[in-house]
């Protein structure tokens, strides 16, 4: 059998024996196992080595199947849901019973979401359980956008990977959390905040003290193996050996680097093209032989803000 492939039943039946599957979602892949089975959530954990206090999002296909997992879903709650889902955005809630521990990792809330993408619908509607999914890449590392970099990391830990294409939005889900009818953004993502506060108005936006409230807004994050520069190309340009940089630019090329070492993640400035490209392009730059990645931040506005999330983070691996 083949690693990957388009064969929803395949996955289907994997899934119910508690195996790993990586599946393809319109933000990133993700590495998703039984969201009711403690046994099979375990095997995420290990998969990635990810730390047993960061908690997973349970994928479902249907706002009811998403009530069943929680204690109340509040009005606001309710206003996100019809305008995103299926779209980039977690909503993290009180969670009930049914939902084992280890998925929010000890905590007393719970992120779901309905992910925008035909197999992985077509695989929610077949499943009588929802599938607790993080981003399929080894803890701290970039997030898979196609199903090839699911396979480079984690090919030896997964029995199958849904090949969906590259994904559409190509950075995660915006994460906000509800409690008493306060919305509170826990992640910055596919789902720009004007967009958001045109629904329910005004949000808070955690600060980095209230870290803790999503370990996966952990600073270093995101994080290649080379070293990433942050900040003004040209200026950085004279600093290092022109023979070791690759660039990551917004929109400009630059005179003296191969093209093979640089990546332009939007020549029209268009912020969902950057967000598309961010993540492969990165992967490119981190297995090429260049030692210092030069990158800057795009536009603070729309996606733009959760572009330069990504980008500070990974500098500061
Ligand atoms: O777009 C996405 O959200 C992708 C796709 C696969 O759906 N998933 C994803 O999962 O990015 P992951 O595990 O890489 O990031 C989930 C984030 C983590 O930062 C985690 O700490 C936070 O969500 N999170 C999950 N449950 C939470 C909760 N109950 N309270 C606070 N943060 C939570
Ligand atoms: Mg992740």
């Amino acid at each position: 059998m083949s690693k990957i492939g388009k064969d929803v039943e395949q996955a289907r039946k994997l899934l119910m024996q508690n195996e790993l599957v990586g599946i393809p979602t319109e933000t990133v892949y993700g590495l998703a196992a039984n969201g009711l089975s403690a046994d099979a959530v375990l095997k995420i954990y290990e998969a990635k080595n990810r730390p047993s206090f960061n908690p997973l999002i349970l994928h479902v296909g249907n706002i009811a199947n998403a009530k069943k997992l929680v204690l109340d879903f509040p009005e606001k709650a309710k206003a996100l849901a019809e305008a995103f889902w299926p779209g980039p955005l977690t909503l993290v809630l009180k969670k009930a019973s049914i939902v084992p521990d280890i998925v929010s990792a000890g905590l007393d809330s719970i992120g779901i979401r309905i992910p925008n993408h035909p197999l992985s619908i077509e695989l929610l509607g077949l499943l009588d359980f929802p599938l607790a999914a993080p981003s399929a890449n080894p803890s701290g590392y970039v997030s898979p956008t196609t199903a090839e970099h699911v396979l480079q990391q984690l090919g030896d830990k997964v029995a199958y990977i849904l090949d969906g294409g590259k994904c559409e939005v190509g950075i995660e889900s915006t994460i906000i959390k509800i409690e008493q009818d306060e919305a509170t953004v826990l992640r910055l993502g596919g789902i720009e905040l004007e967009k958001i506060r045109e629904v329910i108005g005004e949000v808070k936006l955690a600060g980095k003290s209230s870290a803790i409230q999503a370990p996966g807004m952990m600073s270093s994050h995101y994080a290649p193996e080379k070293k990433i520069i942050l900040g003004n190309i040209s200026e950085n340009l004279k600093k290092y050996p022109l023979d070791k940089i690759g660039i990551l630019s917004f929109k400009t090329s630059f005179e003296n680097i191969p093209s093979e070492r640089q990546f332009i993640l939007s020549p029209s400035e268009d912020l969902k093209e950057a967000a598309r490209n961010l993540f492969s392009y990165l992967r490119k730059l981190d297995e090429s032989d260049v030692e210092i990645i030069l990158t800057e931040q795009v536009p603070e506005e729309g996606l733009g803000k959760a572009i330069n999330d990504r980008l500070r983070r990974a500098a500061l691996g």
